[in-house]
């Protein structure tokens, strides 16, 4: 135990470190605060980290009469709160019953243990006692009953922590908590960049990096949603770092409601780094005996650049947050009728496209929106969880039990977080939408949010689901939800806890799934807010993959892949091949790249197969056979970005598994260039001295061959055409993959 978390007690000092990363902080001798020594790339373990304690006389306040060092406002921290002389943003703050807002928590003792516990209600990663320890930190405040514990678990073979932070009401009176941050980190210097994920419906996950400024600077989310607009993760790399080499910090959050990640870059450049819920549109009322846990935060340190940071995410991700019956496991090809028909369907087309499916070796079949109610459009019938006939004539069980029988597993569209007007929900229950009955509530996509703070809406849901469900062996549900939330008022909460709604409703989606699970444990849910709205690790809990974007073009989606693969595994990645024109942006590109780009995902078809010609057939039906060869490199693998898609005409990845003994790349090329530049693609992550054999090559090369001097593209081009000199010219949108097998050296033909 004590390898992984050192503790000084006489110096009260803690050191977390695992040989990859350290983190140090320490108890301050006069205000019994926790007080931040180090965070970054392992430090050999010292008695005493003393030495870096940073005491000055500067022009501040300070806490203790006659002492000029005592301002926290130059002390870095752990959990910095308000009324303590610090004056930058702090990561806890209460409402007194007397209206102030002066905290000071004291360190009171530590605990140390195994592994990991489950947090309540709140989906966190996950590990056993040989894979992580937690320390317990429990401060009291000074002035009130109030016991702050601080988390932090350390992956013994991972560069990552976690934090999380609990409060509880031990006295007798009544307070107000009005921010509890699950993360709060101060670095001593302010040269990084701030990289983050940001966008719109049908454009997710675009990266931005821009030097850090002084002052405070935020990504979050006011919507109900983590929400397409940013993504609940944030990184600061220092200005060389790119994506092969460098020092990152990148913050990741295990929650899918509002949250805040601010940093803030004080006059002496320290950087604050927080995460957490936000706290705007955020209050929590701490009855006496009353706890409340904040979700999970974790932090990830590379100095092997971007890629670095993502591996070790993917890999905290993929071991210890997606559930292992899915983690490890198969996932299944898939066809969504979503783009094919859109709600006109009837079950003699879904029968046309499942027996389709059947023939190019598609494994599941996903009936999309439209099944239930009457629901012809998007202004009906969400809430109300019966099939319609016209639909699926002898109902959703008929439907699967045909669907079942072509060989096929079969997988339903649900949205259960929201109603339509007219269903019986809705006429019976008013008050179970979210929303101020005397003011206006506006629609989404002519829809309502169901207040899922209520229990008994929960479960009104969870039953209604539970009869579809539990009426035959459904396979997948993909769980949908398409508005965000700009009223938040519930009719079930008193108006001292109307702060509460935004959470209490995400931990009621929780429920629901832990509910829907417990019953159906072999289910495989593939979570969709609207495409990547809601595409976060707290979800990814519960649903080992998310449907990444509504947008299925080709070439939108390598940046949007591109950046998504900043945190989250490709086996997390919903990515499937539409048909063209494309319906989100109407380019026209092959079938080829559509493929090879999804190929790097979860994959899947999302197109009116009846409309393929025979050639089209042949190549779906190879791809879905390379896809099934591939998919344990793809989805198991190390995943490393290689040209951005945000910087140049080409982007490049690849996936090296584990042991180095294959690996694939993906190269495209979105526009087609008159007499092209010579270009090669340095490879990454391969044995340097193996050699490998790449598919279709002439000759194998080695590994570091590979890696300095890279594939050198051009010849081998599958061109549409010829040039005047004969060239073979891949004209635009077009792509290639290489496979690489590692081979013995004795087949090396010199
Ligand atoms: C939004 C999703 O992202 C789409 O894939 C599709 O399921 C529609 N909703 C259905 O309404």
């Amino acid at each position: 135990m004590t390898n992984y978390i050192h503790i000084n007690e006489t110096n009260k000092e803690f050191h977390l470190t695992n040989g990859k990363i350290s983190y140090i902080f320490r108890v301050m001798e006069q205000t019994n605060t926790l007080e931040q020594l180090y965070a970054g790339k392992t430090i050999k373990h010292r008695e005493s980290f003393g030495h870096l304690i940073e005491r000055e006389v500067r022009p501040s306040n300070n806490q203790v009469t006659g002492d000029h060092t005592t301002s926290l406002e130059h002390v870095k921290q752990e959990m910095p709160v308000y009324g303590t002389t610090d004056f930058r943003y702090p990561g806890l703050e209460i409402r007194y019953p007397e209206g102030d807002r002066i905290s000071q928590f004291e360190y009171q003792s530590y605990q140390v243990e195994k592994g990991k516990k489950k947090l309540p209600d709140l989906p966190a990663t996950f590990a056993g006692a040989e894979e992580a320890t937690t320390l317990r930190i429990l401060l009291k405040d000074r002035y009130s009953d109030l016991i702050l514990t601080l988390s932090y678990t350390i992956f013994h073979e991972l560069s990552a922590l976690t934090r999380h932070a609990e409060i509880k009401n031990t006295g007798e009176k009544t307070f107000q908590l009005e921010r509890l941050m699950s993360l709060s980190v101060d670095l001593p210097t302010d040269d990084y960049d701030f990289i983050h994920l940001h966008g719109a419906w049908a454009r997710e996950a675009h990266l931005e990096r821009k030097p850090l400024m002084t002052g405070v600077q935020s990504v979050s989310s006011t919507r109900g949603a983590s929400s397409h607009v940013h993504n609940p993760f944030f990184a600061l790399a220092k200005k060389n770092t790119n994506e092969q080499q460098g020092e990152v910090f990148g913050f990741s959050f295990v929650y899918s409601g509002n949250f805040l990640a601010q940093v803030e870059v004080d006059p002496y450049h320290v950087t604050r780094a927080m995460l957490g819920i936000n706290p705007h549109q955020f209050g929590w009322e701490l009855e006496p005996g009353a706890a409340f846990t904040a979700p999970e935060a974790v932090m990830v340190y590379s100095d092997a650049g971007l890629n670095g940071m993502s591996r070790t995410f993917h890999d905290v991700y993929r071991k210890h947050l997606i559930s292992p019956k899915w983690s490890g496991k198969k996932r299944p090809i898939l066809i969504n009728n979503w783009e094919a028909t859109y709600f006109d369907f009837n079950e003699e087309k879904i029968m046309e496209l499942a027996a389709d499916a059947k023939a190019l070796g598609i494994e599941l079949f996903v009936l999309d929106d439209g099944w239930f109610g009457k629901r012809d459009n998007d202004a009906s019938s969400l809430g109300d969880w019966t099939a319609d006939p016209k639909k699926p004539p002898n109902g959703v069980e008929g439907l699967d039990e045909k669907i079942h029988s072509l060989g096929l597993q079969f997988g339903l569209w649900f949205e259960p977080e929201m109603v339509s007007v007219g269903t019986p929900i809705h006429e019976d229950h008013p008050d179970w939408k979210i929303g101020h009955p005397g003011k206006n509530i506006s629609h989404g996509r002519n829809q309502y949010v169901l207040d899922f703070s209520r229990p008994e809406v929960v479960q009104n849901i969870f039953n209604q689901m539970d009869a579809i469900l539990g009426s035959k062996s459904i396979d997948y549900v993909k769980w949908d939800m398409n508005r965000y939330i700009s009223e938040a008022y519930s009719q079930s909460l008193t108006a001292t806890k109307q702060g509460e709604v935004m959470h209490r409703y995400i931990l009621g989606v929780y429920a629901l799934y832990e509910k829907i699970l417990d019953k159906y444990p072999e289910l495989l849910i593939e979570s969709c807010a609207g495409g990547g709205g809601r595409f976060d690790p707290g979800l990814l809990y519960y649903a080992p993959q998310t449907w990444a974007s509504d947008d299925t073009d080709a070439v939108e989606r390598l940046k949007i892949q591109y950046g998504t693969s900043m945190v989250y595994p490709l086996s997390a990645n919903g990515s499937h091949v539409s048909a063209v024109p494309n319906h989100q942006v109407a380019r026209m590109t092959s079938l080829k790249m559509r493929g090879e780009v999804a190929a790097f995902g979860t994959f899947g078809y999302e197109l009116d197969s009846t409309k393929l010609s025979e050639k089209e057939k042949v190549i779906v039906r190879e791809q879905v056979a390379q896809v099934k060869r591939w998919q344990p490199l793809i989805h198991q693998g190390d995943f490393y970005r290689l040209e951005s898609p945000f910087e140049s005409n080409t982007t490049a990845w690849m996936v090296v598994a584990s042991d180095k003994s294959e690996a694939l790349v993906g190269v495209y090329h979105v526009l087609a260039k008159p007499n092209p530049a010579y270009e090669r693609i340095l490879l990454e992550g391969l044995d340097t001295d193996a050699l490998y054999q790449i598919d279709g090559a002439e000759r194998a090369r080695y590994g570091d061959d590979l890696m300095q001097i890279g594939l050198v593209l051009g010849g081998n081009y599958i061109g549409r055409a010829q040039d005047y000199w004969g060239r073979s010219m891949p004209g635009d949108f077009s792509s290639q993959l290489y496979h690489l097998q590692k081979i013995d050296k004795s087949e090396d033909d010199g």
